[in-house]
């Protein structure tokens, strides 16, 4: 056979044993095998398992692999709270084999190295649980979850790294508000059900192709109208209330919006009169707490893309004039000059896929005392950290918080101080 033959070998189902390194960003370890890294999942650092490759070519430069049997167990180690997680089931968690203080820790490692790598930077990140833990064992936490459905209507979530749907009966991270939508099949490809803070429920299901079935006292969306009921729910945060429509970006963890509210109040050391940028700001959760703290001689203005969760915005909005909400790209918005020429403290809450460099380039030529960055994906807040740095940012304190317990999820709350 050919060396080039052997490259291509599809490795998928070969079964080896591997002694588990590292954990990485995305939900594995890491482990060596052959002259390669295999990346791991169902596993934690320090154990020896079999693993069973999922992905991969006899030449490829990394392999993927689920634990399938654990030879020597790491202390952490528990009996997943799931019936369908593990190898081959659902892609939902990561994490459900892991105690729960044992996963801040993987998470808190997973931040470090990603600051060390891609930013340069040292640094210990301890992982904190959210504030006034309601969902302390780790479960019934997940207030907003789309489902997708299987061609028989059934609900479920995907595979790994897969378009197979796992039929579920049940979701021990969903919370309990949500309504009961795995009960039922559906005439949809997806179905997003929702639970607000306030008690408030809908429904949004996609890709209609029939008769949607009752679901009770809840409100109904069918791809985008509405069919009964509201679309959308009141969350409360410290005394305010939000509205969050169908589309709407809003934290799902119960106490996510009022820990980070907490984190950026306490690093954005708002003085009153400050002009302030809130960039990425959906429907308007920071910018109403920072506009509050700058006062009404202060200005805070609040940049979101999606028309919807803007319109949502003005409505949150309402009542604090010193806050003026911009519709449309960060990066345009900064370009025409709609952010304004100069701002004493700018905000950042973007996408996974972070800010990037001409946006930080931009944020930076605003000339902020102080830029707060809160980052669900490390990789991305790393990079950004990075051109800050270029920019003449330094970042000060980092606050991580386990907002998706069973998940490889992080959410960070960076402080980065211009250099005197
Ligand atoms: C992580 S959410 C943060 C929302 C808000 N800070 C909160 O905590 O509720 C990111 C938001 O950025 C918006 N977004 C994504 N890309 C954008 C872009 N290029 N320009 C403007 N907004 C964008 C999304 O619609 C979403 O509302």
């Amino acid at each position: 056979m050919s060396t080039q033959a052997d490259a291509t070998d599809d490795l998928t189902g070969t079964r080896v044993e591997l002694d588990i390194g590292a954990v990485a960003h995305g939900g594995h370890c890491v482990a060596r095998w052959d002259g390669r890294v295999v990346f791991v999942r169902h596993t934690l650092p320090g154990e020896r398992v079999v693993a069973e490759i999922t992905e991969g070519a006899a030449g490829a430069r990394f392999l993927r692999a689920d634990a399938v049997e654990v030879l020597e167990a790491a202390p952490g180690r528990v009996e997943p709270r799931c019936p369908v997680s593990g190898p081959g089931l659902c892609g939902g968690c990561d994490f459900q084999h892991v105690d729960l203080g044992v996963q801040r820790d993987l998470l808190g490692a997973v931040v470090s190295e990603q600051l060390s790598r891609l930013a340069g930077i040292e640094r210990d990140v301890v992982v904190r649980p959210p504030l006034s833990d309601t969902a302390a064992d780790g479960l019934g936490w997940r207030t907003r979850v789309t489902f997708a459905a299987d061609p028989h209507g059934h609900l479920g979530l995907r595979k790994h790294r897969s378009h197979e749907v796992i039929p579920l009966e049940d979701c021990p991270i969903a919370s309990p508000a949500l309504p009961r939508v795995l009960d039922t099949p559906w005439p949809a490809s997806r179905v997003t059900a929702v639970a607000g803070s306030t008690g408030d429920r809908f429904v949004a299901a996609y890709d209609v192709t029939g008769e949607l079935p009752d679901v009770d006292a809840v409100g109904l969306m069918a791809d985008g109208h509405r069919v009964r009921g509201r679309g959308w729910v009141r969350e409360e945060v410290d005394g305010r209330e939000f509205r969050v429509g169908g589309a709407g970006f809003w934290q799902v963890h119960p106490q996510a919006a009022a820990t980070l509210v907490d984190a950026v109040r306490r690093a954005v050391e708002a003085r009153p009169g400050e002009t302030m940028a809130d960039l990425y700001a959906g429907v308007g959760l920071f910018t109403a707490f920072l506009a509050e703290e700058v006062g009404s001689s202060g200005t805070v203005i609040s940049v979101e893309g999606d028309p919807r969760a803007s319109r949502d915005a003005r409505r949150n909005l309402h009542g604090l004039p010193q806050a003026r909400v911009v519709n449309g790209d960060v990066e345009q918005a900064l370009r025409r000059g709609e952010v304004g020429e100069r701002a004493d403290v700018v905000v950042l809450d973007p996408p996974r896929t972070g800010a990037r460099a001409r946006v930080v380039r931009r944020i930076a030529a605003l000339g902020p005392r102080r830029v707060v960055y809160v980052a669900c994906d490390p990789a991305a807040l790393a990079r950004d950290v990075k051109t800050f740095g270029e920019e003449g940012y330094v970042l000060g304190s980092l606050e991580a918080y386990a907002l998706f317990p069973m998940t490889h999820h992080v959410e960070c709350v960076a402080v980065l101080d211009r250099a005197s």
